[in-house]
């Protein structure tokens, strides 16, 4: 069950001594072999309702339904500016919820994680697929920087973003282009999901934010295991390995690429974030939409995860997934070395900012506690 996507490269490893300081972040640090990575399996599910209300079940799966009518190549011509005045709700994005959502599917499935004597969860690392998104394209990021605050809490290290100063900016002074952008997403979802494995999307009905359906997943990347969850777009009733997370599709919506420049940069940048997205959750289809400048589908397209690395290796000063797999593997030896404490008081804050080392602080003041009093109190029991 390893996952190896590159052929691996007999180099000798370049990689600095692991210092308790600062981890270092430049590609040349971690080009290599590909890590161990075992292949994510599920276990288990939660969904989010309209008004962002847990459910410890599936309730928000949908299923990728692509309309017979469009053949892969055409043009569907779906319009995906539509019913972005009248028919959208918005997630209030100043509602910050941390781990709040898998706390609650790990306090309600105690049982099912194999925690024995102090270790309630035998796990290394719970946390947000999104967050490790974030630290594996970090050695290619040259645009924004992040925050991860660490609590240590019964052997468990728990790892949740704090939104940047900068980012925080930059969303509150978001243009009208960006939130129409930012809509399209969703509404490419909405053409292409049905909420029953033989239902048809129903591309008309208001886009609400708040839903949405999680996996949870038990994972391992060379020496950490870590229980991740994150938000999958639908599951494929026809797709050739019915087991999750094999039947999951990762939708995306991207710009039309109409020269060489533009393919580069789609490759360079949309590729990277994308493959590591579906890449730590195990999911093997992406299915993209292009859009042209008026916002309408030109075309289709499928990825196969594992393709990816294929399709970019001949570029010039492209990525390369092994280093982003090193480089999570470095950050997370970082963080097991640093953050020593076992105290849900506690809060190491790593940060980092493009062209600059990975370093942290160590807080005990409540604004940054990460781990709520009822979870510490439930695992405690
Ligand atoms: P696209 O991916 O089609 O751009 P996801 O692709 O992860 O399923 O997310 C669905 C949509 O949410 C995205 O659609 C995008 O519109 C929006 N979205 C997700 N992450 C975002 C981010 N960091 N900034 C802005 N929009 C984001
Ligand atoms: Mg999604
Ligand atoms: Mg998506």
């Amino acid at each position: 069950r390893e996952h190896c996507p590159t052929p691996l490269m007999a180099q000798p490893s370049k990689r600095p001594y692991l210092s308790t300081t600062s981890l270092n972040t430049h590609p040349m640090s971690y080009q290599g072999a590909f890590p161990f990575f075992r292949l994510p399996s599920e276990v288990g599910r939660f969904s989010l309702d309209s008004h962002r209300c847990y459910h410890g079940d599936s309730r928000k799966l949908r299923y990728y339904r692509p309309p017979s009518s469009v053949q892969k190549g055409a043009s569907p011509g779906w319009d995906l500016m539509d019913g972005y005045e009248n028919r959208y709700v918005r997630r209030d994005e100043n509602e910050k919820e941390g781990l709040l959502h898998i706390l609650t599917w790990v306090k309600e499935n105690k049982g099912l994680l194999g925690g024995s004597g102090s270790r309630q969860l035998d796990r290394d690392f719970v946390t947000w697929r999104g967050h490790l998104t974030k630290v594996l394209c970090t050695p290619y990021e040259s645009q924004e920087g992040w925050l991860l605050a660490v609590s240590l809490f019964k052997g468990t290290l728990y790892i949740s973003e704090r939104e940047t100063e900068v980012a925080r900016k930059k969303r509150e002074e978001r243009t009208t282009i960006q939130e129409k952008l930012m809509y399209s997403g969703y509404k490419f979802e909405s053409h292409l999901c049905a909420d029953s494995p033989d239902g048809q999307p129903s591309p008309s009905a208001v886009v609400n934010t708040n839903e949405a359906f999680c996996s949870v997943l038990f994972a391992r990347l060379s020496t950490h295991s870590f229980l991740i969850s994150g938000e999958v777009d639908c599951c494929d009733p026809l797709a050739t390995n019915s087991n999750p997370p094999s039947c999951y599709v990762e939708l995306k919506s991207s710009a039309q690429i109409r020269n060489p420049h533009q393919q580069r940069s789609f490759n360079r940048y949309k590729l990277l974030k994308w493959w590591c997205q579906s890449f730590l959750l195990g999911i093997p289809l992406i299915v993209a939409g292009f859009r042209n400048p008026e916002g309408k589908v030109v075309s289709l397209q499928d990825y196969r995860t594992s393709d990816i690395p294929h399709l970019i290796r001949t570029d010039q000063h492209s990525w390369d997934p092994a280093v982003c797999m090193n480089f999570c593997d470095a950050f997370l030896s970082f963080v097991k070395n640093v953050v020593t404490r076992d105290d849900p008081g506690v809060v190491y804050l790593f940060s980092w900012e493009p062209g600059s080392d990975v370093t942290f602080s160590v807080h005990t003041d409540p604004t940054y506690h990460i781990l709520p009093a009822w979870y510490v109190e439930a695992m405690s029991l």
